[in-house]
């Protein structure tokens, strides 16, 4: 039994069978007695763990933003997976969001310290918005996070821009959040959850004035082999701000690994494969995987009310859908997610399997990000190139084969995109979870839908059942949707069943107490346990 934690949630097999409802499905669920985190008792859970101490969360994006539009002033909830997943645990816990205030409008509507209390509808931390000039945003962010990291972590064949006013930048901007993050903390004890590669040298300048405080950084993303990591100019540096966490988490173990390894050929450092810790001049990093989740009783419960039906009827009239199926991809416009490739896919879908010629409809929600870089920009060409032949070819007057939605939504209405689809095609070239995979699965307690995911993805580890692809193989992804689409209902919803099953072991909430468990116990007693 865990010291202090104390569950509220219920048990697995139970909680699914009232969320399904469906007698069919029970025996297939009710296996399991594991007891589920939820909002609730993480909060009970957070309450106990963290008696006293400050929970202060550093990420670059912020979870809401102020911004102006032709109808004023909007708060707009960010959709990226990040925010989106580590909004629902610091509802759950309290504490302060220090991120960068990106919105046009956000200076009026924080603070002279730049922080307010969030969400509107029901406060529940506080944000704390940094200001960043439009030089830091274009060196520390899209130059060097983006520019140089991005690429550097996915095995997409994009070659890392390297410049040295980057990498000053980059390190500068670091230092301000920490500087933001240790205000926050003021004197009382403490714990600091970093989000992310844009904030790896973050936790040297915290450990710099208070040593004392407890720092853990998720990277959400891949880690590169040694063989790519080397040619970073600046290789050491980053190593040690890493390195001066006192829990490094990925995804998955075999990132954690790799980081290892990476360690180990660079530095002088006791590296310990079978702990996975690394010693470096007096200081212990632990180095761990936790899967990120998602909020799956929330999403469900919002994608099966009458809002998000009203929300998905609206959808199927704005693009004059018929009655044939409905495949969907949710992505940002980033070359790791594997857009062009997947047109390339349904272009051979149609033509190998003419029948779904004007029956099946595809729509692509390619949500702009990171236009300051030019390959965002060419990715973005091509994917519109790429649509428009394709609707030349299959589509006809007034009934577009894909439709592609080049522009943010909110998240209501992402939801109520993935009740529309039959289908769901995830195929990123490399990622390290993929949250839209599950944020689609959690949305579906209905079990309609199916899921093509690429194997190169941090979520098909765990959705080994859903249409495993290798994203750069066109026949095999043409092939694959095919077969989902072919796939009769009752086997697409024993699929969608397991797949549920699942998600559900292991949500936002289990991710987050994973963390600050890890983080809050660090004594050796509790890691021979672990
Ligand atoms: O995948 C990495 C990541 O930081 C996500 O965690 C996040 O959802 C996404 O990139 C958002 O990117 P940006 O903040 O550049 O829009």
């Amino acid at each position: 039994m865990e010291q202090g934690v104390q569950r509220s949630g219920t048990s697995l097999g139970a909680r699914l069978s009232d969320a399904l409802g469906l007698a069919a499905d029970r025996q297939l669920l009710l296996h399991s007695s594991r007891d589920l985190m939820d909002a609730e008792s993480l909060r009970v859970w957070a309450r106990d763990a963290l008696s006293g101490n400050r929970l202060v969360v550093v990420s670059n994006r912020e979870p809401y933003s102020h911004r102006r539009g032709p109808g004023g002033v909007r708060m707009n909830r960010n959709p990226g997976g990040l925010v989106v997943a580590l909004d629902a645990v610091l509802r759950a816990t309290g504490g302060t969001w220090v991120a960068h205030g990106s919105g046009d409008a956000d200076e009026e509507y924080s603070d002279k310290r730049g922080r307010l209390a969030v969400p509107e509808d029901g406060p529940a931390y506080t944000l704390a918005r940094q200001w960043l000039s439009e030089g830091d945003v274009r060196r520390y962010y899209a130059g060097f996070a983006n520019g140089a990291l991005w690429p550097l972590s996915h095995l997409v064949f994009v070659r890392p821009r390297l410049d040295e006013l980057d990498w000053e930048s980059y390190r500068q901007v670091n230092r301000r959040f920490a500087r933001a993050a240790l205000e926050e903390v003021g004197r009382d004890p403490g714990v600091v959850l970093l989000q992310d590669y844009h904030l790896a040298m973050c936790a040297g300048y915290i450990k710099a004035e208070r040593p004392d405080l407890r720092v853990a950084l998720f990277w959400h993303i891949p880690w590169p082999g040694p063989d790519v990591f080397r040619v970073l100019p600046w290789k050491e540096a980053l190593l040690d701000g890493l390195l001066a966490n006192d829990v490094l988490g990925f995804h998955l173990r075999e990132h954690g690994m790799s980081f290892l390894e990476t360690v180990a050929s660079e530095l002088e450092a006791r590296v310990d494969f079978a702990r996975m810790t690394v010693d470096r001049r007096g200081h212990t990093t632990r180095i761990r995987a936790f899967p990120i989740g998602t909020d799956v009783d929330g999403i469900a419960r919002h994608s099966s009310g009458a809002a998000c039906r009203a929300a998905t009827a609206r959808w199927r009239e704005r693009l004059g859908l018929g009655p044939g199926p409905v495949a969907l991809g949710v992505d940002r416009l980033d070359y790791t997610k594997g857009i062009p490739e997947r047109f390339q896919a349904l272009r051979r879908l149609l033509e190998k399997y003419p029948r779904w010629r004007g029956s099946l409809q595809f729509v692509q929600v390619g949500v702009p990000t990171r236009v300051e870089l030019p390959e965002y920009r060419e990715l973005t060409a091509r994917v519109e190139a790429l649509a428009q032949g394709l609707n030349r070819d299959f589509g006809s007057v007034g009934r577009p084969f894909l439709h592609l939605i080049k522009h943010d939504l909110d998240f209501a209405d992402v939801v109520a995109l993935y009740r529309l689809g039959n289908v769901a095609a995830v195929t990123p070239l490399h990622d390290g979870m993929n949250l839209v995979a599950k944020e689609y699965v959690a949305a579906r307690p209905d079990l309609g839908g199916a899921l093509v995911l690429s194997r190169f993805t941090g979520a098909a580890r765990e959705f080994r059942t859903a249409a495993l692809v290798n994203p750069y193989d066109t026949e095999a992804v043409a092939d694959a949707m095919d077969e989902v689409l072919s796939t009769p209902t009752s086997e697409a919803r024993r699929r969608m069943a397991a797949l549920r099953e699942r998600l559900l072991r292991n949500t936002i909430y289990d991710w987050a107490k994973d963390l600050l468990d890890c983080v809050l116990r660090l004594d050796p007693q509790f890691e021979e346990g672990r």
